[in-house]
């Protein structure tokens, strides 16, 4: 048998990671700016994280959901926490699509409503109605088309007005930064109206955090840059530092009952472990802080480089805006400089996701890299 083949692959195999280091099967070492695509947010195998997944391995893996779990409640906790989200509860399942699906089904369930509202350049996954809002048309298969969907443009109240008026709507789901579009965001007035138009409809608002949550952004959760509500958030990625875990967090306004949601895996021991492993250091090394004060720097050392247009996103969920496409210095930056860094839809977008204990002393490594590149 062979792999189905739907990437198109570097000729780099990593075989071993450490912090913001990976290393290849011929030696070579690479700086780390992307994280795979956001998932490692404190490090290649920190010790801690490593640590505890041993030692959960050591006394249970897994166990399904039919049995109690002390480690979901304590992630739960802790999670609610740190995120300062106290008033909503957790589903845990193992994909950002995963829980994009969970929270557009929690919104048509409490509305008893099937229209989503999503935007443009949003990227929510690709199951069945998270890809239906995703706005890509090669990734929807007629399957996925059959959902209602309808996509606006960031900015366009009148539209947003008109849609929601329309009485039909479940939910309005969109990421706070956009990543695979391109690190676009709404203003702050244009999302505090979308949050005031949703409450007074009685539509679910479902932030999509898998990206730029977790400390990404500077703050624990990217919404919480824009002073709204929403009534359910979306987490993944850096939620596992690379082991598969996703969540949805649901406003306490919206009931459970028993197998309103479901899954195997969603929960189980050793996610949990990884799950809570990402906290601890989270608040430990204070990431969250480290995040917020390299974005400063990061726009410092941006400014010395003509060629960069634009710096988009926040606190180490960022890119670089060039007046060209950056294929081919994403190529450079891999095969001459060692250093991994991401694209995006908007191919003249650079992204850079390191992990969130990174330096100083590693974005002056990243930006000498660059300016290398672009002479
Ligand atoms: C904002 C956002 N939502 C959802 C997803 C889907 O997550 P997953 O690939 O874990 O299903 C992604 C993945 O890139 C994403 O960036």
């Amino acid at each position: 048998m062979e792999l189905f083949d739907v990437y198109p692959l570097y000729n780099v195999t990593p075989v071993s990671a450490k912090g913001i280091i990976v290393t290849d099967d011929k030696g070579q070492e690479y700086l780390d700016f992307y994280g795979g695509h956001a998932v490692i947010s404190i490090g290649h195998s920190h010790p801690h994280y490593v640590n505890r997944l041993k030692d959960q391995l050591d006394k249970i893996g897994f166990y399904s959901n039919a049995v109690q779990n002390p480690i979901q409640v304590e992630l739960a906790h802790k999670l609610g926490a740190l995120s300062s989200c106290e008033d909503y509860n957790l589903f845990l399942c193992n994909s950002g699509a995963e829980a994009n699906e969970n929270a557009l089904k929690l919104a048509s369930f409490k509305t008893g409503k099937s229209r989503v509202i999503a935007f443009k350049n949003g990227f929510h996954g690709r199951t069945s109605a998270a890809v239906a809002a995703t706005d890509n048309e090669k990734i929807n298969a007629p399957l996925n088309k059959q959902q209602k969907v309808t996509i606006l443009p960031f900015e366009d109240l009148e539209a947003f007005k008109t849609e929601i008026g329309k009485g039909d709507v479940c939910g309005v789901i969109l990421e706070s930064i956009q990543g695979v579009g391109g690190l676009d965001q709404p203003s702050q007035e244009f999302y505090q109206n979308i949050a005031s138009l949703c409450k007074e409809h009685e539509v679910i608002l479902i932030a999509d955090e898998v990206q730029c949550g977790y400390g990404r952004s500077g703050k624990f959760f990217a919404f919480q840059h824009f002073g709204i509500q929403p009534d359910i958030i979306t987490i993944a990625k850096g939620m596992g530092n690379g082991f598969p875990i996703g969540g949805v967090l649901i406003h306490k306004s919206i009931e459970a009952s028993y197998g309103l949601l479901g899954t195997t895996f969603g929960g189980n021991h050793l996610a949990c472990a990884a799950g809570l492993a990402v906290l601890e250091v989270l608040e430990k090394e204070n990431l969250i802080e480290n995040s917020a004060q390299l974005f400063e720097y990061f726009k410092e050392k941006a400014a010395t480089i003509p060629q960069v247009k634009r710096v988009k996103g926040m606190g180490l969920m960022l890119g670089l805006e060039f007046d060209f496409e950056v294929a081919e210095l994403r190529k450079k930056l891999i095969h001459n400089q060692f250093i991994f860094t991401g694209g995006a839809s908007d191919k003249h977008v650079l992204r850079i996701l390191p992990a969130l204990n990174i330096t100083r002393e590693n974005l002056d490594l990243f930006f000498e890299a660059l300016k290398t590149e672009l002479v």
